[in-house]
């Protein structure tokens, strides 16, 4: 969809994700033809800096970031570019901002910076009078430390912005396939029907990744793999998952059912949650070394086991895993599906599942294990096949050209459209579910457990399925 010439403004502009992730994702919307003539860049940050400076810093970082994403007229996006030194707190850049942007356009501020700037640059843009409704902000997360810093947060943003202005990114809900979730599950007859505790067994969704926190030590030793990862992205991908039908692809019909499901949520049983810290590997530092924390009580990895008390979920479990330094990298839901309710076949064709994974990263595409007879004279006998669609098997060249997450997302807040991106009330519940389940292991002063890298995390978290009578699927 064309957009009209619009300013984005990135205060962090120097920052490390405006160079790995914003700037590659707007040269690629360039390079797409979907920036319009006219469109402006502006890069805000405390560094003494000119347009020509800015722009060999945004250069390199293409260069660096952008991947094979390319086009000839890379001079004309660096034309768009200009740069203004600000300070955040101070007064400096802030008059000189405001005459440089065109108040009859869209205007986009996104905090590329941490949360404890969120609102004094709200503050400053309304004193500065840029925050009439032209005027959108964007803000990434961590979108607080817990309930309490959320709602200040929130509190604080909108003494300047109404709600409909304000853009929480979570960058997994712009993944193309995450956004398939919606359309796998509401695009189709096939599946809906059985989408409940009385066909579905159980529901595991995994986020396993390869790499450390080497480079991220001071904030994720704060965070843990609890707040980084299980309060927004895992969060957001069950709620997708459980939620209810919208009535429209609309973001507030789409935003209440994400969080009807977060409201419930049973709150987590001690004995429900395992958490682990990734060990050295030979040469390899530990997650200890990484932190530069010899006590650190940080949890790397983390499996749980969540309920939500509603008509539809009511008995069927959601088995949560994501860590770092596991074997491989893989993001998935695997929604595994009830036994028969009787075998014609009798006990020796054993028993058999359907298991329907959605496969988000890498590898994108849809499995649904069939059972079926094994081929030859030996009797009825049956066994499991996939039926499987990769998507870039499946659809091709088209399947490449899907844009990354960051460039969905900024267009959307070009465009006006919230659908994928967080509400406030969303994120304080998300906040209000995990909050206890970590104060518990911070009053107790936990210990995680430890796990080797390359493995699958802590023998404790196969024993957390195993007493239900389930399994893991194998990370690989
Ligand atoms: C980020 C987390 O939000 O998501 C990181 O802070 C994590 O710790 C990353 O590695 C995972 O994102 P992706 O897109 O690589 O799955």
């Amino acid at each position: 969809i064309p957009v009209d010439p619009f300013d984005l403004v990135i205060i962090g502009g120097t920052g490390d994700l405006a160079r790995r992730k914003i700037l590659p994702a707007l040269y690629r919307r360039f390079c797409a033809g979907q920036m319009p003539d006219g469109a402006r860049v502006i890069g805000a940050a405390r560094s003494d800096m000119d347009d020509a400076a800015w722009r060999d810093f945004v250069g390199a970082a293409l260069d660096e970031f952008a991947g094979a994403a390319g086009c000839d007229d890379r001079g004309r996006f660096l034309s768009m570019l200009s740069y203004v030194t600000l300070d955040a707190l101070g007064a400096r850049g802030w008059d000189k901002l405001a005459e440089m942007l065109d108040s009859s356009r869209v205007r986009a501020f996104y905090f590329s910076v941490g949360p404890r700037l969120f609102g004094p640059l709200a503050e400053r843009l309304q004193r500065h009078g840029l925050a009439d409704e032209g005027a959108r902000i964007v803000v990434e997360k961590p979108f607080g430390h817990d309930l309490g810093s959320a709602r200040a947060l929130n509190v604080a943003l909108a003494q300047h912005f109404d709600e409909n202005q304000i853009y929480r990114i979570d960058h997994y809900l712009g993944k193309e396939t995450v956004q398939n979730l919606m359309a796998i599950r509401f695009g189709n007859m096939l599946f809906e029907p059985l989408w409940n505790s009385q066909y579905v067994d159980h529901i595991q969704i995994t986020v396993a990744e390869t790499v450390g926190v080497n480079g991220r030590g001071e904030y994720y030793e704060r965070a843990g793999a609890m707040r980084d990862m299980v309060q927004n992205h895992m969060m957001q991908l069950l709620c997708l998952i459980a939620m209810e039908p919208p009535a429209k692809f609309e973001p507030d019909a789409v935003r209440d059912e994400k969080l009807k499901v977060i409201r419930a949520l049973d709150p987590v049983e001690e004995t429900d949650v395992v958490r682990g810290q990734y060990l050295a590997d030979g040469a390899q530092p530990g997650f200890k070394e990484h932190v530069e924390n010899a006590e650190s009580t940080t949890e790397s990895f983390i499996a749980l086991k969540a309920r939500i008390s509603n008509w539809r979920w009511a008995g069927t479990p959601f088995y949560l895993r994501t860590g770092k330094r596991l074997r491989a990298r893989t993001t998935e839901i695997a929604v595994v599906f009830k036994d028969t309710p009787h075998s014609i076949f009798g006990p020796e064709a054993g028993q058999h599942r359907n298991i329907l994974t959605i496969r988000l990263q890498p590898n994108e595409g849809i499995d649904l294990g069939v059972t079926i007879k094994e081929p030859g004279p030996g009797g009825m006998r049956l066994i499991d096949v996939p039926l499987d669609m990769t998507f870039a098997q499946a659809l091709g060249p088209e399947a490449e050209g899907v844009p990354d997450a960051y460039e969905r997302l900024i267009m959307d807040v070009i465009r006006g459209n919230q659908t994928l991106f967080m509400r406030g009330d969303e994120v304080e519940a998300a906040w209000a579910w995990t909050d206890p389940i970590i104060a518990r292991w911070e009053e107790a002063g936990q210990v995680p457990l430890t796990y080797d890298t390359g493995s699958s995390g802590p023998e404790e978290a196969l024993a957390l399925m195993h007493r239900d009578g389930r399994r893991w699927r194998e990370i690989r």
